[in-house]
């Protein structure tokens, strides 16, 4: 089946022109001016614009908090919806179970026929035994190429000491797996969120308030310290603070392989939110947490500078009514979490180029082809090129709406970014070629989501 997708303004992470794309079967097979128009399918994209699709590497659909479970793959059809085509899935490892037998076992069960988007996964470390971190060079061979550590989570079952990330950071080096750190200071957080809660400070915003950004810093610090002294490369997830993307802004600067990335929500919402009244601030708790404007203007022009290297949407499908309620009498058991996937490109298009913020090569680097790299998914996913999937995104940039849960897919009872406006509109997203989306409705199915093998050695190791 051939489809030629004709005089779309095609944008890569370094260059932008008007062209066709011919596809045949899962591949991109030619990229020109003028291609002969004898497809059997062919798409008038004139006036429109040919983005490679998302690579979002931050997602969690297997994720549970204090017992509350996210919404599952179930609702990956609001990422393709949303322009994004493959997700990378960080799964806890399981006690008494291996880090890829615990990634095999879940696939199984709960992914391999409910994805409707390509996916990947990452493994997370919880159970710090000789075994685990002995694991972590084979992890290649299953497909997979990141092992993270949460250093954030005093008491949860998936918290990490320093001496975790320290093993698992001096076991990755030499087999090219990219450690990736949630970098806040647990100890700390402990005891200023007992405080709280013991002076009857219950509230979602005191979540925001025990988790200031000196935390955040403090743990990137000591982070890229204990990679230097691993001599491995390192990658903080989800940075929100100014002074956290600085450490990684410097320590790159002098050569240090640290590298890391922001989410969508931390470039747009601020603390405030989580003052909302009537328990409305809780549905953002995220940690870390939103920051102040200072924080999300240093994110924009750290994106823009390529100071940080990708957006992600940290998607955590927790409900408002049931699960973020758990938490009403005592803000540490609010899930913590946000949904997101679905809004990522229409946030990074609206607030980021059309403001002028960054451009839409850096959007499509930030969206794609950098995630791709960090996560060896290069040479076939991330970029819009010859031999690689036809995941092809077609957006319109005219049409004006307002973000709704509405139109949201994402099986949770809000939406983050409730009543923002957005410019332009996802309009068809093809998966290796097949349409998935048509004026911006779901056309798959379950389970059209194949997984994905990660080589090592990605963008980490390289720089
Ligand atoms: O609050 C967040 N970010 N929840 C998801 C788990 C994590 O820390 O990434
Ligand atoms: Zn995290
Ligand atoms: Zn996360």
């Amino acid at each position: 089946m051939s489809l030629l997708i004709k005089g779309g303004v095609i944008v890569t992470a370094n260059d932008e022109f008007t062209g066709d794309i011919l596809v045949e079967g899962e591949k991109i097979v030619a990229i020109g001016k003028d291609l002969p128009a004898n497809a059997v399918q062919v798409i008038d994209a004139k006036g429109k614009f040919v983005l490679p699709g998302g690579i979002d590497q931050h997602v969690h659909y297997s994720f549970d908090y204090k017992g509350e479970p996210v919404r599952n793959f179930e609702t990956s059809d609001a990422a393709i919806v949303g322009g994004t085509t493959t997700v990378i899935e960080f799964v806890n490892q399981e006690k008494g179970k291996g880090l890829a037998e615990t990634i095999n076992d879940y696939d199984k069960r709960e992914v391999s026929t409910l994805a409707m988007v390509d996916y990947a996964f990452h493994s997370v470390i919880c159970d710090p035994i000789d075994k685990t971190f002995d694991e972590i060079p084979s992890l290649p061979s299953e497909g997979i190429s990141s092992a993270k550590l949460f250093m954030a989570y005093k008491g949860l079952p998936f918290h990490s000491d320093d001496a975790a990330v320290f093993k698992a950071l001096l076991a990755a080096r030499d087999a090219g797996v990219t450690v990736m750190l949630h970098a806040e200071n647990a100890d700390a957080i402990d005891v200023l969120q007992k405080r709280h809660i013991q002076r009857g400070e219950v509230e979602p915003i005191y979540h925001a308030i025990s988790r200031p950004p000196i935390v955040e810093i403090e743990a990137t610090q000591r982070a890229v310290q204990l990679a230097k002294l691993a001599d491995a490369p390192a990658y903080i997830v989800h940075v929100t603070a100014k002074g956290a993307m600085e450490v990684i802004r410097d320590a790159n600067k002098e050569g240090a392989q640290v590298f890391g990335e922001t989410c969508t929500h931390y470039l747009v919402l601020d603390k405030e939110h989580l003052a909302k009244p009537d328990f409305e601030g809780a549905k953002y708790v995220c940690s870390p947490a939103l920051r102040k404007e200072k924080d999300r203007e240093s994110l924009w022009k750290a994106v823009d500078k390529r100071w940080l290297n990708a957006v992600s949407s940290d998607h955590c499908g927790f409900n408002w009514k049931e699960q973020k309620h758990m938490g009403i009498d005592n803000f540490t058991n609010i899930p913590n979490g946000t949904p997101g996937v679905q809004d990522r490109l229409a946030i990074l298009w609206t607030y980021g180029v059309e403001t002028g913020k960054i451009s839409r090569q850096r959007l499509v680097d930030l969206f794609a082809t950098t995630p791709a790299k960090i996560n060896g998914l290069d040479g076939r996913k991330g970029h819009i090129g010859v031999e690689y999937d036809a995941d092809l995104v077609i957006y319109n940039p005219e049409p004006e709406s307002v973000i709704s849960n509405k139109t949201s897919l994402h099986g949770v009872d809000y939406n983050l970014y409730e009543g923002m406006k957005q410019k332009g509109k996802v309009e068809k997203v093809f998966l290796r070629g097949k349409l998935m989306v048509e004026d911006g409705e779901f056309m798959g199915k379950q389970g059209d989501g194949e997984r994905l093998n990660c080589k090592p050695f990605g963008l980490s190791y390289q720089a």
